[in-house]
């Protein structure tokens, strides 16, 4: 069997988050089972040249887009076993980022036909195109619109996985044609609620749905979750799979990252000792070995949980604890956060930004991991943290409820609330401070902590299966 996996985004290349994980990973997991897989994705002239350098042209071809004729040039690259096709075309890549740009939709239709196009010039016809999020949710819809009547495309089914269904490629009715170059004919597949929706086009076209954890699956079958989708998911939920994100576990191991400031392991925990050291030192703020470091590493932003947090801080404040965030979004969060920073340099410690190096040494030196998400589709940074010694203090929803279980409830691996309240963050916390008050329990915590697995291996059993099925 052979797939296809479409993304926006994947790592090493471009990240602007999870999915890049997910596409940076999961496909080495499937090749690992012997199911060839491999990646396709945009070139964007924000790669480093470093990367760029690894990248070998191969080929070019045009893509037809309505009335437009756009080249589309393709780069290969193998990172670690898994071939990685990249397209071209500096009029829609060559931006200063990946994504918010006016012209989003025409540039990730474009990158949808050229996956389509690509096909045709390559030594790879797939069984199975597994597209990611509404930016390539238009490859199932092409195909089945203008591709079916060549033999390379008879036969080849779809899935498509929602990483957020927050984001669904909303549009006016005149992009369908203008911009897409799709006919009146896919109106009932393009439209709902009143205007373009690709998500759902996407949803509709595909063979299989699956999403990022169990838990969320079940989530956007209602109405509190799903934005606006929940009754086209309850028609459709025969398609509709959870599957967890697993996680590349070399990449984010405290054993072997040269990130950090000392390695440490389940056998040897004064390394993790001498990271809290670094990373106050880092962020300002006075080091203490007995107090404990809450540390948040998060995009600033609702769904996060942020507001929550910002209105329990003042009573944290009273706590004795250090609090370290690491994290840029939406301004008025940024100054909240900033401003406290001023009012308690001894205790807070602020970094407006993100860089993969500061993160590892958030996840290695803190002692908890504060995640209050609102809703959480998978979440990356609990496994992490976790993976760190790091116990997390999380809102039980999507795959926060799926990975962390409270501590109460005996096997736990951390600390959690069901209830999306002030009282409930501020008492979860009050737990957590209590068992890290008790030396040998928070050692053991720790302990079982970096042994967790999040490796993909269920995880990519799953998804063959699912390919399979189809
Ligand atoms: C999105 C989700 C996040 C998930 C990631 C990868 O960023 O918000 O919860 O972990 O995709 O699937």
């Amino acid at each position: 069997m052979k797939v296809l996996y479409a993304s926006s985004e994947a790592l090493p290349f471009a990240a602007s988050g999870g999915l890049a994980d997910v596409a940076g990973s999961l496909p080495r997991a499937i090749r690992n089972r012997k199911v060839a897989c491999r990646v396709v994705m945009p070139y964007y002239s924000t790669i480093s040249e470093e990367l760029k350098s690894k990248c070998k042209y191969l080929l070019n071809f045009t893509v037809d887009l309505g009335w437009r004729k756009q080249y589309c040039g393709v780069f290969t690259a193998n990172i670690g076993g898994v071939v990685y096709y990249l397209l071209d075309n500096e009029y829609y890549f060559k931006r200063g980022r990946l994504y918010g740009e006016f012209d989003d939709g025409e540039r990730f239709a474009f990158f949808s036909k050229a996956v389509l196009d690509l096909i045709s010039h390559i030594d790879f016809i797939p069984d199975i195109i597994h597209c990611n999020d509404w930016q390539t949710g238009l490859v199932p819809v092409y195909l089945n619109a203008f591709y079916r009547n060549n033999d390379r495309y008879r036969y080849i089914k779809t899935i498509f996985t929602i990483h957020n269904i927050q984001y669904q490629g909303k549009f006016s009715d005149f992009v369908a044609g203008e911009v897409f170059g799709l006919s009146q004919n896919t109106s009932n597949v393009l439209e709902y609620d009143g205007c373009i929706n690709v998500l759902k086009a996407a949803m509709q076209e595909s063979d299989r749905i699956t999403t990022v954890s169990e838990s969320y699956a079940n989530e956007i079958l209602t109405p509190s979750y799903a934005f606006g989708l929940h009754s086209f998911l309850n028609d459709n939920r025969f398609k509709l799979r959870g599957i967890l994100n697993g996680i590349d576990m070399e990449l984010y191991n405290p054993r072997t990252d040269a990130k950090i400031a000392a390695n440490f392991s389940e056998n040897d925990l004064s390394g993790k000792e001498k990271c809290k050291k670094d990373l106050l030192e880092q962020f300002s703020v006075p080091y203490d070995k007995e107090t404990p470091v809450i540390a948040m590493v998060t995009r600033l932003v609702e769904a996060k949980g942020i507001s929550l947090v910002r209105d329990i801080f003042e009573e944290l404040m009273k706590k004795d604890i250090k609090f370290i965030l690491l994290g840029s979004g939406d301004k008025e969060y940024e100054d909240f956060f900033q401003s406290m920073r001023d009012k308690y340099p001894e205790k807070v410690g602020v970094y407006i930004g993100f860089s993969p190096a500061t993160a590892s040494k958030v996840y290695a030196g803190a002692d908890m991991f504060l995640m209050p998400s609102l809703s959480e589709p998978c979440g990356l940074a609990q496994m992490v943290a976790l993976l760190y010694g790091t116990i997390p203090i999380v809102h039980a929803v999507g795959g926060l409820r799926d990975t962390i279980k409270d501590c109460s409830l005996g096997e736990g691996n951390g600390f959690t609330f069901e209830y999306f309240s002030r009282d409930a963050l501020i008492n979860t916390i009050g737990n957590a401070l209590r068992v890290y008050g008790n030396k040998k329990d928070w050692t053991e915590l720790k302990k079982t902590a970096l042994k967790s697995d999040f490796s993909w291996k269920k995880s990519a059993e799953k998804y063959i299966n699912t390919y399979k099925e189809i």
